[in-house]
């Protein structure tokens, strides 16, 4: 499962699930992108851990809810490492209300961020994976997506909106032989979960039969699977992360 000097761009790589993504691609020989759009700092230990590991890799700021700045990483991408093989769309952002107290603001915002961000990337970086010898489309999705959650409804729904966008894309993409896949995690131990309420987290806790939230390294394995060649004949598919959740 070697990734020997494939391009992997990661967005929102600077902390939690992409910071593991990123460490792991960079331990098994890939290129690698940490995106961030504040966490600068967090980006460059990203980057230095992965040198250290003898790995490659630089930090690149970019919002990605901007297009213009995601154009400009994908050429920054391109002067650093040359074409992309390997796009996660792994940024995402939480704003959790009731339904009834959400404001138009607070839904468009996470749109915005979660599948507008998603668009952007995947737009600018579309034309290096189809002309990948291995391409790889991998979205972040969440069991959130598939079961619904209290207060989530415009995580939730973005979080869905990315099946059918990868089923999409997968058919789109499948006469190139690229790939488009989508990871599905439970739960897992990151700055976004710490935001969710002691009581509620334990409440959540309850309902995962392996009876632990998931750790980042669960995810980024997955990651690394679907990134190699061994995933080439796996396409369009919801790989569930999730301790055992029904859904
Ligand atoms: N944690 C969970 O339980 C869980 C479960 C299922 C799915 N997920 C999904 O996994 C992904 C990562 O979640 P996480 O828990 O690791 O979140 P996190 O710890 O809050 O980290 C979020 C990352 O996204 C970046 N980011 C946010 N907005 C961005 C933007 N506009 N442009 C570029 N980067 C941006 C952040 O960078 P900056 O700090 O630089 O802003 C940070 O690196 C998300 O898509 C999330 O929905 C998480």
């Amino acid at each position: 499962m070697k990734l020997d000097s494939q391009t992997c761009v990661v967005t929102g790589s600077s902390r939690g699930i992409g910071s593991g993504i990123a460490t792991e691609l960079g331990a098994h020989g890939a290129n690698v992108v940490v995106n961030y759009r504040t966490s600068e700092r967090e980006a460059y230990d990203v980057v230095e851990e992965i040198e250290a590991d003898g790995g490659t890799a630089v930090a690149i700021q970019a919002d990605v809810t901007e297009g213009d700045e995601v154009e400009a990483m994908a050429d920054r991408v391109r002067n650093a490492f040359g074409s992309t093989d390997v796009l996660v769309n792994n940024a995402g952002i939480t704003i959790d209300k009731k339904f009834e107290e959400m404001t138009r603001k607070e839904w468009d915002t996470v749109m915005d961020v979660n599948l507008g961000g998603v668009y952007n990337c995947t737009n600018a970086f579309f034309d290096d994976l189809k002309a990948a010898d291995e391409g790889r489309l991998i979205n972040i999705s969440s069991v959130v997506g598939q079961q619904g959650n209290y207060g989530q409804a415009n995580y939730a729904a973005t979080k869905s909106g990315l099946f059918g966008f990868t089923r999409t894309i997968a058919l789109e993409l499948a006469d190139s032989g690229t790939t488009a896949n989508c990871v599905s995690p439970g739960f897992v131990q990151t700055d976004m979960l710490e935001k969710v309420p002691d009581r509620v987290q334990h409440k959540i806790r309850k309902r995962i039969p392996l009876d632990r939230f998931a750790d980042i390294e669960d995810v980024a394995g997955l990651v690394r699977f679907l990134a190699s060649e061994d995933s080439s004949y796996m396409t369009g598919q919801v790989f569930g992360v999730n301790g055992g959740m029904e859904w």
